[in-house]
């Protein structure tokens, strides 16, 4: 088995807000992280499987970045990942539920290759993610 990985890079602003909390409640829960700010966010996406004994490859790096910029890139670089992006609507944007929503996104387009996500919102924060139908 094999364990590929492509990484994506964007910058992208949000703040953390529960619109089920008071505006007090949200700032004393996500402290400053409550205010508009933005990250330079970086992706790995990783798929896995066996190398494909013709071509080579487990699956082209080439189609999965083609699918990322079409699915991911285009959507959330440069903008406000709360306000902006249609599938985060109404979601929390920490890093746990943005890393989630991305696997629904990429799921149906890298097929069931897909092994893991791991989303840094900085070097020191990051998280990773195996969704339920993860290889
Ligand atoms: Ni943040």
């Amino acid at each position: 088995m094999f364990d590929l990985t492509r990484r994506l890079e964007f910058s992208a602003a949000h703040r953390l807000w529960c619109e089920s909390l008071s505006p007090e409640e949200n700032r004393q829960l996500y402290g400053p992280c409550a205010s508009l700010h933005g990250h330079n966010y970086v992706l790995d996406v990783t798929v896995r499987g066996p190398v494909d004994p013709v071509t080579g490859m487990v699956m082209d790096l080439n189609r999965i970045a083609l699918v990322l910029d079409e699915v991911l890139f285009r959507v959330v670089d440069h903008k406000n990942l709360e306000t902006d992006v249609p599938w985060l609507s109404g979601r929390v944007t920490t890093a746990e539920n943005v890393v989630a929503a991305m696997w629904d996104q990429l799921r149906p387009r890298l097929g069931g290759g897909l092994h893991r996500l791991r989303l840094y919102e900085s070097a020191q924060n990051f998280v990773d993610y195996h969704g339920p139908d993860a290889r």
